[in-house]
């Protein structure tokens, strides 16, 4: 017999409506970088391009993103975070049409720019629209699925890459349909868009403009008990006192350029991991391990993004018990082992061993479990709680345009380097460079778990080590 579901579960399900369709920006993000990958071969082929055009159209998404990213903090607080996430929805779903229509290579740089803009506003507010809205206990767990989004997002760009790739007639051709692969994401763009349109404003905004009965009914509308609404209440109120006055602190506080310092090397770190040459051109890796036949190197690709995928959990699992620096340390270990390895296979004659191939491709999956379990969520938790209150939006902005631009960089600079270095020694480098990050997270990265943002705020402000802010 069924029961009538009780006011809690009522509840939580309209928090999880909530986030997940905040959490759809993520999957979206997630696509438009996993897509690529397939895509390129077939790009190549149509266009007759070189492999440096092919680097402008993997990095021209990625620069998009530095400049969303650097007008989302305006956007946001000046539309509002529904009307931003809207409006980067649309964006994804034009962006992905433009794609899919483009007539040369030069119109594909433009259009994904255009999507970039998409993914850099997606990535600075989806985050902070789930951190306002979520009630505190389960703050966490939102976010984390923003971070799961992301891996589910590349994982299932592999799978329709795969199925237009390799196995869509149409015109009696087989297979090689780019076209379909980029233009297939207006439909979770379009699903986003109806979603969102579904979803209440963030309260802490509505706050912060003033309107502060409509704040309270959100709280109202998602069932929250009286009591959790008054504590959210207490809190953004206690919050809104302090000012945001990023710029300030930046001309005047060093204690705040440290953390923003910080923040930027944090998150070039993540790229320099090299996880986004493997995601970008995990067809081309493939390729050089021996992997001669296309649909070959699209199940390896698959393989990667699941393997992206389920290791995120491992983070998700152990981020507050362990703490952020062990599994730091064991990630990145994982990591430099494995592109050494990965280096050193290279530089030996796949031709004539076979099996040397399957070694590198074991060792690439060992670096994708490095990476999900550590720098991929890690970078991201710590990002959000080195800054002061009041320099927050400021902070985020700064070490997300990092991310961007060391992405947009290293995404347009690996088929170059394969030419002019060639690929063990690529490899290599990108092995030796997690040694020194080993080295920094020793000496300057703090540890944070458990440690409410005010102490971390107050130690460093009164000028604490770096790696003494956590204490
Ligand atoms: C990184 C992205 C990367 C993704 C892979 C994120 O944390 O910022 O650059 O593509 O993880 O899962």
């Amino acid at each position: 017999m069924q029961t009538t579901p009780s006011k809690s579960s009522k509840q939580n399900s309209i928090v999880y409506f909530i986030g997940f369709t905040a959490a759809l920006a993520g999957l979206l993000f997630g696509l438009d970088i996993g897509v690529i990958s397939g895509a390129l071969e077939f790009i190549q082929k149509d266009f007759s391009v070189s492999d440096q055009t092919l680097e402008w159209i993997v990095s021209a998404l990625l620069w998009g993103a530095v400049f969303g990213t650097l007008v989302s903090g305006i956007l946001s607080k000046q539309l509002g975070r529904k009307k931003t996430m809207l409006l980067s929805a649309l964006i994804f779903a034009l962006g992905s049409l433009y794609c899919s229509m483009s007539r040369s290579a030069n119109e594909l740089i433009a259009a994904r720019f255009l999507l970039g803009i998409a993914v850099g506003v997606a990535s600075f507010t989806a985050p902070l629209y789930l951190s306002e809205i979520s009630p505190q206990r389960i703050r966490g767990s939102m976010i984390a699925m923003y971070q799961l989004m992301i891996t589910i997002g590349i994982m299932l760009a592999y799978f329709s890459n795969m199925f237009f790739g390799t196995t869509v007639i149409i015109n009696q051709q087989i297979g090689g349909h780019w076209r379909l692969m980029l233009g297939v994401i207006i439909f979770p763009a379009l699903l986003m868009f109806a979603g969102m349109l579904f979803l209440p404003e963030s309260p802490r905004w509505l706050f912060l403009r003033g309107f502060q009965k409509r704040g309270v009914d959100v709280f109202r509308k998602m069932l929250l008990p009286e009591e959790e609404i008054t504590s959210e209440v207490a809190e953004i109120k206690k919050n809104l006192l302090q000012k945001q006055n990023g710029f300030h602190l930046l001309l005047k506080n060093s204690h705040f350029r440290r953390a923003i310092f910080l923040g930027m090397i944090l998150q070039f770190i993540q790229q320099l991991t090299g996880i986004n040459v493997i995601l970008y051109y995990a067809p081309r890796i493939f390729k050089i391990a021996g992997f001669a036949s296309t649909s070959g190197q699209m199940w390896g690709t698959i393989v990667i993004g699941i393997t992206n995928m389920l290791a995120t959990f491992i983070a998700i699992a152990f981020v507050d018990k362990l703490g952020r620096k062990p599994i730091m340390y064991a990630g990145f270990t994982v990591m430099g082992a494995s592109m050494l390895t990965v280096g050193t296979l290279f530089n030996m004659n796949l031709e004539q061993s076979p099996v040397l191939g399957y070694y590198a491709i074991t060792a690439l999956l060992l670096f994708m479990v490095g990476f999900a379990m550590s720098a991929g969520p890690i970078i991201w938790i710590l990002c959000s709680e080195i800054f002061p209150l009041g320099g927050r939006d400021l902070g985020i902005t700064f070490s997300t345009s990092a991310n961007w631009i060391s992405n947009a960089i290293i995404g347009g600079t690996f088929l170059t380097m394969l030419a002019k270095l060639g690929s063990g020694p690529t490899f290599l480098l990108y092995g030796g460079l997690q040694v020194l990050f080993v080295l920094f997270f020793l000496l300057f990265v703090p540890e944070t778990k458990g440690v409410s943002l005010e102490s971390i705020e107050r130690n460093l402000l009164s000028g604490e080590p770096l790696r003494n802010i956590g204490r």
